[in-house]
C-alpha cells in the first residue's frame, strides 16, 4: 500500500480539492467539497484536509471541535477513481489520530441510512450506533480509549 497523507486545504489546492467528484449515485449523499469549503471558510474551528495518495490527491475530509473533547467528522469523500482501495479506512485513521493529539475524546459522524458504504467504513474502524435523528440521518460514536 502506498503513503496515504492528510495535508491541509490550501490556495494551492483548493479548486482540485472542490473538482473531486464521488460516484453519480453517491451525489445526493453528501455536500459537495466547495459547498463543504465555504462552509469552513465561515467556521473558523472547522478543520478541512486534503487526502493524498504519494503526491496525488485522492480526497477530501473535514473534522471540528465541538467543545469538551467532542468533536465531530463532517465530510468525508474519496474521489470515485479511487475508491475501494483502502484509501478511506487509512484518512479517517489518520483523522482519529489528528483529532485525538487535539484532545478528542469522542467523535461523532452522522450519514443517510441508505449510505452502505460509509456505514461499513465507519463500522470498519471502530465507530458504533448512537442515535437515529427525526430527520433519518444515522449517529455513529467513536469513543478514544
Ligand atoms: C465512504 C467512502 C469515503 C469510502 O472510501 P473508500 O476509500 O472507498 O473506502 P475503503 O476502500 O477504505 O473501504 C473500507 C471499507 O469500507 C466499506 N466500503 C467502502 N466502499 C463500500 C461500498 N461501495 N459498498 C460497501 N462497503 C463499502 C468496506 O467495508 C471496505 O472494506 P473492504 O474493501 O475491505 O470490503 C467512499 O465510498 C465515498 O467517498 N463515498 C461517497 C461520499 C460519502 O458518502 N461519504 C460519507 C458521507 S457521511
Amino acid at each position: 500500500m502506498s503513503t496515504i497523507t492528510l495535508k491541509p486545504v490550501t490556495p494551492h489546492n483548493r479548486e482540485a480539492v472542490c473538482a473531486l467528484q464521488v460516484h453519480p449515485h453517491q451525489s445526493p449523499l453528501i455536500a459537495s467539497n466547495t459547498e463543504s469549503m465555504r462552509n469552513a471558510d465561515i467556521s473558523p474551528t472547522a478543520v478541512p484536509k486534503a487526502i493524498y495518495r504519494e503526491n496525488e490527491l485522492v480526497g477530501f475530509l473535514l473534522y471540528q471541535p465541538r467543545g469538551n473533547n467532542v468533536f465531530s467528522l463532517h465530510r468525508m469523500m474519496v474521489d470515485a477513481n479511487h475508491q475501494r482501495q483502502g484509501i478511506g479506512q487509512v484518512a479517517i485513521n489518520l483523522a482519529i489520530q489528528e483529532m485525538e493529539e487535539l484532545g478528542a475524546t469522542t467523535i461523532y459522524i452522522s450519514f443517510l441510512p441508505e449510505n452502505d458504504a460509509a456505514r461499513a467504513l465507519y463500522e470498519s474502524v471502530g465507530f458504533t450506533y448512537q442515535e437515529t435523528e427525526e430527520d433519518g440521518e444515522i449517529v455513529y460514536r467513536f469513543c478514544v480509549k
